[in-house]
């Protein structure tokens, strides 16, 4: 079959889903988890649709997977009251609750989140298209990523179990929560990236109002019940609606003591503006992304291609650390570009839960227009498609295209695709790709190609001020998530990973005093008593 034909068959009808991959019914959403309870919700509903189609009556049609509420700011106040509450400035259960505690609170969500992990992940590949490998290594990563935080808290934790003196002044020194925090992930880890903020910040002692992403929102629904048994009441509340119509209610409050995200940098700046106090506000960000490869001329061509592949394609391109761009040198450009289109083509498209499927259905509505678009605008420009089909679109499938050569007239050149497109453009001198990062609104990543190992040290000096992560013969990405993740510019604010994220969603803070013989014995009264869980020498095995 010709690729064409192989994408306009793709989708099944019904009778043809493996049974496990069934959904057994829709989900209506039809409460609120706000301040320790689930409220019933009558007002309207935001209605789901897989980007997954399914032939119904010999039609065929995007499959109806269920509804959330859309609320409104009078429940988007009440999400806020109870955090507010929760909080009661430093005061409420969970901030004042020893990390111990609150370590145990969290191993109970965990265990009950492990429960759900069958439907959450049948939900990530019915919700956002991921195949069903990534889904499970998304989940799994996520629960890794939790226990992981966890370690490192107890680690942090059992460094801050002691007295330091200095200067005739007795000090103990811990880190504290900053109070409310509103979480928003996005639609691409809608799972892993919103829990990689939600779990520190929980883990510190803030209390959350959590929004979930546009995309990737009713596979949160079943781990409503696993929050509502772990934490104690307010600690975690969600915030449904419209964006730009309860978002606002919350900034512009001033009670949102973290805002986090990860998402657009317009959008973050924006939510940032309506703090009254932006001194109060910390803003922890994963933004937008333009990473580019840079394959010089003594670059592996097979390795190159490999790597580029994957950084440009895994999950559709849809990943804020892609390889969005790519930078060949002439000498090697027509012989890159050749094996590139070769590879691409090899990739299998459909269903998520097929196996050795790469290529799958985009969940953005009107994705496949605006990526049409682009191909459009670069041909105009001068550029060709490069594969066979590529570029092709089938409802909300779009098979990649290879657009070469690449100039700085197209909207691809500098705009973030975040889709299955990828941009090359040929160079002659290395200044080239240089300028681009230099002039370019984003410095998450980049990836550089070679073997010339004076060429790639004279690079590596330069970038590593341009962005946060150089990658050397491979693709760009976040993980291990133990490695700092972070950009420069419009890329990010602040660094995640499971060191930086508990330090991120917390602030240094002391109890000290004048190394007298009377502060001594306070000192030493309160931590035998055990009455503080700040002043204590307590250790967490
Ligand atoms: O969307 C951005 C994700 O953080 C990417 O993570 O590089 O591990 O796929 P990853």
């Amino acid at each position: 079959m010709m690729i064409k034909e192989k994408i306009n068959a793709m989708f099944p009808a019904e009778q043809d889903i493996p049974a496990e991959f069934r959904l057994s019914s829709e989900i209506h959403q039809k409460e609120l988890l706000i301040n320790g309870k689930m409220i019933k919700w009558n007002g309207d509903s935001q209605q789901v649709y897989s980007p997954i189609h399914t032939y119904k009556d010999g039609k065929l049609e995007a499959k109806l997977l269920g509804s959330f509420p859309i609320a409104g700011e009078k429940e988007a106040q009440m999400a806020l009251d109870a955090a507010v509450k929760a909080f009661d400035n430093g005061r409420g259960e969970w901030p004042t609750m020893s990390i111990a505690e609150r370590i145990s609170c969290m191993e109970n969500f965990t265990k009950l989140m492990i429960q759900k992990k069958a439907e959450v992940v049948n939900l990530l590949m019915w919700e956002i298209g991921k195949t069903y490998g990534d889904s499970l290594k998304e989940f799994d990563r996520t629960v890794e990523y939790i226990f992981n935080t966890i370690d490192e808290l107890k680690k942090l934790d059992r460094d801050a179990s002691r007295f330091v003196i200095d200067s005739g002044i007795i000090g103990q020194i811990r880190r504290a929560p900053l109070g409310v925090v509103l979480c928003m992930g996005p639609f691409n880890y809608p799972l892993n990236e919103t829990y990689t903020l939600l779990i520190p910040a929980l883990l510190m002692g803030n209390t959350v109002m959590f929004k979930p992403p546009k995309h990737g929102t009713l596979l949160h629904c079943p781990l409503y019940e696993c929050f509502l048994k772990a934490f104690p009441k307010g600690v975690f509340n969600t915030v449904y609606g419209k964006g730009s119509n309860v978002v606002p209610t919350l900034m512009s409050s001033g009670k949102v003591n973290v805002l986090t995200l990860i998402g657009s940098s317009k959008v973050a700046d924006q939510l940032k503006k309506m703090h009254p106090k932006v001194n109060r506000l910390r803003a922890i960000l994963g933004l937008d992304a333009k990473n580019a490869a840079i394959v010089t001329d003594s670059a592996d061509l097979e390795l190159s291609v490999k790597e580029c592949i994957l950084g440009s394609l895994s999950f559709n391109g849809q990943r804020c650390t892609a390889i969005k761009i790519i930078f060949v040198h002439k000498s090697k450009a027509d012989a890159f570009v050749k094996r590139f289109s070769e590879e691409v083509n090899k990739l299998k498209a459909g269903m998520p839960w097929e196996k050795d499927v790469t290529l799958t259905p985009l969940p953005e509505p009107g994705k496949p227009e605006y990526l049409q678009k682009c191909i459009e605008d670069a041909k105009a420009n001068g550029a060709q498609v490069c594969n066979e089909e590529g570029g092709y679109n089938y409802k909300s499938f779009s098979f990649p295209a290879v657009l070469y050569p690449v100039n700085e007239k197209m909207i691809c050149y500098r705009e973030e695709q975040f889709g299955p497109l990828v941009p090359i453009v040929p160079f002659e001198d290395i200044e080239e790709p240089i300028n681009y990062l230099i002039t370019s609104d984003h410095g998450q990543q980049v990836s550089i190609f070679g073997q010339d190992t004076a060429m790639l040290a004279d690079l590596i000096d330069p970038l590593v001020n341009q962005v946060c992560r150089v990658n050397i013969n491979c693709q760009c990405q976040r993980g291990p998530d133990t490695f700092p993740f972070t950009g420069r510019k419009d890329s990010a604010e602040g660094t995640l990973s499971v060191n930086d994220a508990i330090r991120s969603f917390s602030i240094r803070t002391m109890v000290a005093a004048k190394q007298t013989e009377a502060n001594k014995d306070i000192i030493n009264h309160i931590v035998e008593s055990g009455e503080s869980n700040f002043l204590s020498t307590r250790f967490i095995f």
